[in-house]
C-alpha cells in the first residue's frame, strides 16, 4: 500500500525531531581520498562535492554538461576559499563527462576514469531526474529508470574492481522516500516502457526503489570486502529537482510543491548531511554498516516491503545485467572505446 510504511514507520518520523547525529564538523580528514559525485554541478551533488573537497578529497564532477560542471567547479573553489580557507586552501577538482541517459557513454566515462590510474574511495551516485514527461533514453528505456538506475548501474559496475582495490571504500546511492510510490509489484519488468502502465510519479518511485534494491544486492555481493554500500533519502531539499513538475503534473500541483519547498524544505547544505554521513562517517566502518537505508541524518530506517524483498533484488540485478549488455551491444562500441560489457554475476 502506498506510503503505508512511512505512515507507520517510527524511525522515519523520529528523524524529524532528532538533532542531526552527523554534521560537516564530523567529516574526517579526507586527504589522499578520491571521490566521484554524479550530478555534481548543482543541488545536493554540488554541496557534496564542496564538503568532500573542503576536507581534502580530490573530487570528480561526473556531469553531462562540461560547461555547467566547469562553472560549478569555479564556484566550489571560491566557496571553499571563502568559507573554509583553514580546511583546504587548494581543493582539487576534475571534470568527468557522464551522461546517465546513455549506458554506452556511462561505460566509456568509467573507462576514462580508470585510464587515469587513480584509486576510487568514494562513489556517490547522486545525479537524477524526477517527474519528467514520459520519454525513452538513448538505449530505448523509460527515462527515469534509465537515468536514475541503469546509468548508475553500468557506471558502478565498470568502476567496481577499482573501488575494491581502493578499499576501505564507499558507494552511496541516492534513493528517496518516493520509492514508496512505485508501481504495483515494485518493478513491472514487462511493462517498463509502457506509458499507460505507470504515471510520472510512480516511474520516479520505481527508479528510486531500484536504487535500494540494487544497493542491497550489491552490498550482499561485497559482504566480504571493505566496500560499504548504503542507500538514503536526503530529506525534502529545495533544489532544481522539481523543474519538470509543471510540464508533468500541471501548474497547480507544481505550485503547491514549490511553495512547500520554499516553506518546509531544507537547503542543499543541510540536506547533504545524510549522504556525507554514508560517504565519510568513521562509524560506517567501525560498526560494519552496509546495505542499509538511511533517513536524515544517519538514522537507519526500514524501507518499503518491496525494497526488502530479496527475490525482487536479485530479479532486478539479473534483469539489469541482461538489459545493459543487450542494449550496449546493440549500439556497438563508443568511438575510441573498448567494447562495453557489464561483467557481474
Ligand atoms: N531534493 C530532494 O528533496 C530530494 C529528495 C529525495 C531524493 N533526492 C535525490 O537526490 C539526488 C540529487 O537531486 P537534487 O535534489 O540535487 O536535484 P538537482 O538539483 O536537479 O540535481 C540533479 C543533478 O543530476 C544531474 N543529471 C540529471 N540528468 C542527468 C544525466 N542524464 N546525466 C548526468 N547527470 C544528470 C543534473 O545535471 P543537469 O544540471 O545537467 O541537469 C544535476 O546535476 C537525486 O537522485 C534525487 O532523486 C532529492
Amino acid at each position: 500500500m502506498l506510503y503505508s510504511n512511512v505512515v507507520f514507520n517510527s524511525a522515519y518520523w523520529k528523524s524529524f525531531t532528532q538533532r542531526p547525529k552527523f554534521t560537516t564538523h564530523d567529516i574526517p580528514d579526507l586527504t589522499g581520498k578520491v571521490a566521484i559525485v554524479t550530478g555534481a554541478n548543482c543541488g545536493l551533488g554540488y554541496a557534496t562535492a564542496v564538503a568532500l573537497a573542503a576536507h581534502g578529497a580530490r573530487v570528480f564532477f561526473a556531469c553531462r554538461s562540461q560547461l555547467r560542471a566547469l562553472e560549478a567547479i569555479e564556484r566550489a573553489k571560491e566557496e571553499i576559499k571563502r568559507k573554509h580557507p583553514q580546511l583546504n586552501p587548494n581543493p582539487e577538482f576534475d571534470f568527468l563527462k557522464l551522461d546517465l541517459n546513455d549506458m554506452r557513454q556511462c561505460h566509456h566515462a568509467a573507462q576514462q576514469f580508470l585510464d587515469r590510474g587513480l584509486p576510487l574511495h568514494i562513489l556517490i551516485n547522486n545525479g537524477g531526474i524526477m517527474t519528467t514527461p514520459f520519454a525513452l533514453s538513448a538505449d530505448g528505456i523509460e527515462q527515469q529508470f534509465a537515468v536514475n538506475h541503469m546509468g548508475h548501474f553500468v557506471f558502478t559496475m565498470a568502476l567496481l574492481d577499482r573501488i575494491k582495490e581502493s578499499q576501505p571504500s564507499r558507494i552511496v546511492m541516492l534513493s528517496s522516500i518516493g520509492h514508496e510510490l512505485t508501481v504495483k509489484g515494485g518493478i513491472d519488468f514487462d511493462t517498463l516502457n509502457d506509458k499507460n502502465a505507470s504515471n510520472t510519479t510512480s516511474r520516479y518511485g520505481r527508479s528510486k526503489l531500484a536504487n535500494i534494491l540494487i544497493g542491497k544486492a550489491l552490498a550482499r555481493r561485497l559482504a566480504n570486502e571493505k566496500v560499504y554500500v548504503n542507500m538514503l533519502h536526503p530529506g525534502f531539499v529545495y533544489t532544481n529537482l522539481a523543474r519538470n513538475n509543471k510540464k508533468s503534473l500541471g501548474a497547480i500541483a507544481a505550485g503547491v510543491y514549490d511553495f512547500a519547498g520554499k516553506v518546509c524544505a531544507s537547503t542543499p547544505e543541510i540536506g547533504v548531511l545524510n549522504q556525507l554521513y554514508c560517504a565519510t562517517s568513521p562509524e560506517i566502518e567501525e560498526q560494519d554498516i552496509r546495505g542499509r537505508y538511511f533517513v536524515p541524518v544517519g538514522n537507519d530506517c526500514r524501507p518499503s516491503h518491496y525494497a526488502l524483498d530479496e527475490e525482487l533484488q536479485e530479479k532486478l540485478w539479473t534483469f539489469s545485467v541482461k538489459l545493459a549488455n543487450e542494449r550496449i551491444r546493440a549500439r556497438g562500441p563508443e568511438p575510441e572505446s573498448e567494447e562495453a560489457k557489464v561483467d557481474m554475476k
